[in-house]
């Protein structure tokens, strides 16, 4: 189990991504309800983002409700409603007190009234916070974010603002819902299963990949740290040779 003094102070990734998957099978396992399993959900949110402040990470952004949970039976959906509004209302106090701003990815407005509103309140509340960021995603799909993006695009273009040529790859990033945050460097799914299930897909392009098996409510800052460390060991390419990449200053034109 990695430390956070283990860690290479200088190469802490400023955003880190999560699917925080494994809730259910962890309640199964206790032969619990699966909203026991979400509720532990959200403790183990609340230590993981204290030790990814005290580790520098700038953005953490959770997966917390895709655009096809929507197909879970209502029940469970209803729980995950409220949890999550108790969730980040139980949090204010300390999103604030660590400096911490609270953004959503996605749409909220699916979210229920009373959800919504607590979500609005912690957003402002903390709104004055410069230290990280909490980015949570509900109701949040790749497709629909970039199905989105291209509609955006499409009515600048109609408008005549914009030439069909005059697209970049910044012009599709900046009508994304992350806009303002720079691409995760790492991307960790708990749970065991390895698969992205439409979270980010044009964001983690260059992003190290990191599964494990623990269930969601049983990671925490020691595992979190584990990810960090095996992401300091990977060497990053970005389609370059592992020469240029250790001896940049040998490929000055690269
Ligand atoms: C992740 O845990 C939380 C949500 C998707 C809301 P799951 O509820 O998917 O847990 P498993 O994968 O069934 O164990
Ligand atoms: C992904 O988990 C969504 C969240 C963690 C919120 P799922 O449990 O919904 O993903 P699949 O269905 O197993 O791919
Ligand atoms: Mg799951």
């Amino acid at each position: 189990m990695a430390t956070l003094e283990q860690l290479d102070k200088n190469r802490i990734p400023q955003h880190v991504a999560i699917i925080m998957d494994g809730n259910g099978r962890w309640a199964k396992a206790r032969g619990l309800d699966r909203s026991a399993g979400h509720k532990a959900g959200v403790e183990a949110l609340h230590k993981v983002l204290e030790a990814a402040v005290k580790a520098g990470v700038k953005y953490l952004t959770v997966y917390t409700f895709s655009t096809e949970n929507w197909n879970r039976p209502k029940e469970e959906v209803d729980a995950l409603m409220n949890l999550i509004a108790w969730g980040i209302d139980k949090e204010k106090e300390e999103l604030i007190r660590q400096n911490v701003r609270l953004a959503i990815v996605g749409d909220i407005s699916r979210m229920p009234d009373f959800a919504r509103n607590k979500t609005l309140e912690c957003m402002k509340a903390a709104s004055h916070c410069t230290g990280s960021t909490l980015a949570i995603a509900f109701n949040y799909g790749s497709r629909f974010e970039l199905t989105n993006a291209m509609q955006r695009i499409a009515q600048q273009v109609k408008e005549g603002k914009l030439q069909p040529e005059e697209i970049s790859e910044q012009t599709v990033q900046e009508n994304l819902m992350t806009a303002d945050m720079p691409d995760p460097e790492l991307l960790i799914r708990t749970g065991g299963e390895q698969r992205i299930s439409n979270y980010l897909l044009w964001q983690i392009a260059y992003s190290e990949l990191y599964f494990c098996d623990t269930y969601w409510p049983d990671f925490g800052a020691d595992e979190l740290y584990d990810a960090i460390l095996d992401y300091q060991g990977r060497e990053r390419r970005f389609g370059k040779t592992s020469e240029q990449v250790k001896t940049p200053s040998q490929y000055p034109l690269s």
